[in-house]
């Protein structure tokens, strides 16, 4: 490892970027150049190509993306497919242009057809309609991925370019967005059952039977199997994927229900009151699990377990209420 390395993090200050720059820092890298949405703006290909001829850096990584929850990507298909498409080609294109050899790209596992065998594994890419609901995200994330794996395949042993691709499954932890309308399972309910806790509420209503089974991974975990990818010996990337299917999976490796997981954030908040299911509502897929043996293989896996994870998390809320960044 060379502590000296210039690497550049794109979106250092979501909640993925954020856990990545904290865990090169931990592992003793010094030189993180980062830019904020406002400094750089992604999906100007004049900006970003000034930015790397700047800057130079010797390894990125690319967790910038526009994300958001169903409501957003139903109601800005076009900015979804738009901005992402711009920021991956934008950053993978000026990365080769300028000499960098090692980038890792963030997807996400929407990339996977809605009705893909589970557990979900690498090779169920391309199999199949996706869900229509993110449908122009997902798109754009394969994009990423063939954008990676094209670069490699062409410029490969003529440059050395060698850009790998993770899709991780659902994260969580410190860093979260908690906003009422436009959040993820986890950060929503940590909210309500914290509202129901001091409001003294009887009751949490919960859409659905409950029984729809998820799979969480801890933000930090995610963050180390990053860098574990980056830094993973070429030989082993390449016995574990193929030209064109390079991306590796990044889960937890186990499911649990929607139940479950409220009972268990129910107990680390400290609410007392009753959970209650309305089975009106609908429940959306059964199950979305990754297969991740792949990664498991290579030699990584997730460490933090999920009640563990649960009790970073609402310290991360009860920080962020403390300092209003959160409407509490
Ligand atoms: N969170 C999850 O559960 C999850 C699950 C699977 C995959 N992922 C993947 O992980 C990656 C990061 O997700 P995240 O949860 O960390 O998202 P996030 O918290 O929203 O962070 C994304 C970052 O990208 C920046 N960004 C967006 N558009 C930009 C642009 N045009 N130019 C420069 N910066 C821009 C954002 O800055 P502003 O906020 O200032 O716009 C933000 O700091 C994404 O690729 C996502 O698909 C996340």
């Amino acid at each position: 490892m060379n502590n000296n390395l210039k690497i550049y993090v794109a979106g250092h200050r979501g909640m993925v970027g954020s856990a990545i720059v904290r865990q090169l820092q931990a592992k003793g890298y010094k030189n993180i150049v980062t830019r904020t949405h406002a400094e750089l703006d992604l999906s100007n290909q004049q900006a970003v190509a000034d930015f790397f001829q700047k800057e130079k850096p010797d390894q990125v990584y690319l967790a910038a993306a526009k994300v958001g929850g169903i409501h957003a990507n139903n109601t800005y298909p076009a900015e979804f497919i738009y901005q992402n498409l711009m920021m991956e080609a934008n950053v993978i294109h000026q990365s080769f242009e300028n000499g960098i050899k090692k980038l890792l790209f963030l997807g996400s596992s929407c990339i996977y057809p809605k009705m893909a065998p589970q557990p979900m594994a690498e090779d169920a890419l391309l199999t199949g309609k996706l869900e229509p609901t993110n449908e122009p995200y997902a798109i754009a994330k394969i994009a990423g991925i063939k954008l990676c794996e094209s670069y490699n395949r062409q410029y490969g042993r003529s440059h050395g370019v060698d850009y790998r691709s993770v899709m991780p499954t659902n994260l969580y932890g410190p860093g979260d967005n908690y906003h009422p309308e436009n959040s993820h399972v986890i950060p929503a309910l940590i909210r309500r059952f914290h509202e129901a806790k001091e409001r003294k509420a009887s009751e949490v209503v919960i859409w659905g039977t409950g029984t729809p089974m998820r799979e969480f991974l801890y933000v930090d975990d995610m963050a180390s199997a990053s860098v574990f990818v980056m830094e993973l010996d070429k030989t082993i990337y390449e016995q574990h994927t193929e030209p064109m299917q390079s991306h590796i999976n990044v889960g937890f490796g186990s499911d649990v229900t929607i139940k479950e997981l409220a009972e268990m954030i129910a107990e680390t908040v400290g609410y007392p009151g009753k959970i209650i299911f309305d089975i009106t509502k609908p429940d959306g897929t059964p199950r979305k699990l990754m297969n991740s043996s792949k990664l498991i293989a290579m030699g990584c896996s997730a460490k933090v377990p999920l009640h563990a994870g649960l009790g970073s998390a609402y310290k991360d809320f009860l920080h962020e209420i403390q300092n209003h960044s959160v409407r509490a």
